[in-house]
């Protein structure tokens, strides 16, 4: 019989020592979302605001973010996937979940875990300018411009992180990991495979 269950998720050791070290502590994190509460509620004040979080990854940013906002406003949510390794992305995205509802007219702000290599970003920018809203920004909590192959502008970066994969925060490995309470650097042990 197929088996369909992530062997990852059997595993009885704590999450924790698959990290190798803390890069965003649980208090900066939240320190640092308060503050771009602060910047989006006074951008848009007296405003329409649509939030667009791209799923899985930024379920939980998106969590604490909107809490952070002052102001009225919706969400909705995408979800794509990439073509690509486990670790890096190939540029060629897929929808795999579109948007409820339309944002012709809208004051759009994109919110991502991350931009790595921007080839899932730069996608989603150029189909979503294709539905003429007001205006579209991009609101990233972690940010690795070392990677990037595609320029962009990004209009509001929680945290520049060097060139390391992460995990945590809603931020996977294999699906597993989001649930840890910061931004850690995964073991290279995790996803290297021993000689
Ligand atoms: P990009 O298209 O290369 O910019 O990749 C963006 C997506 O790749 C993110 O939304 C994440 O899902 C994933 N990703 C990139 N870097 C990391 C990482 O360090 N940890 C976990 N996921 C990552
Ligand atoms: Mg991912």
């Amino acid at each position: 019989m197929a088996r369909y269950a992530n062997p990852r998720c059997e595993q009885t050791r704590p999450l924790n020592d698959d990290i190798e070290r803390v890069l965003v502590a649980e208090d900066a994190l939240h320190a640092r979302i308060r503050e771009m509460g602060q910047t989006v509620s006074e951008t848009y004040a007296g405003q329409d605001l649509l939030l667009v979080s791209v799923l899985k990854g930024s379920v939980v940013f998106m969590a604490d973010l909107m809490r952070a906002i002052t102001i009225p406003h919706e969400i909705d949510f995408m979800a794509t996937s990439s073509y690509g390794s486990d670790t890096s992305s190939s540029g060629v995205v897929r929808i795999l979940k579109d948007l409820n509802v339309s944002i012709e007219g809208r004051n759009v702000v994109i919110v991502e875990d991350i931009i790595d290599s921007g080839n899932t970003l730069s996608y989603l920018v150029r189909i979503l300018q294709e539905r003429k809203p007001a205006t579209l920004r991009i609101l990233t909590l972690l940010d690795k411009p070392e990677r990037r192959e595609v320029p962009m502008h990004v209009d509001w970066v929680g945290f520049s992180i060097p060139n390391e994969f992460v995990v945590g925060y809603g931020l996977d490995y294999a699906e597993v990991y989001r649930n840890l309470p910061y931004i850690g650097i995964l073991k290279r042990s995790v996803y290297t495979p021993s000689e």
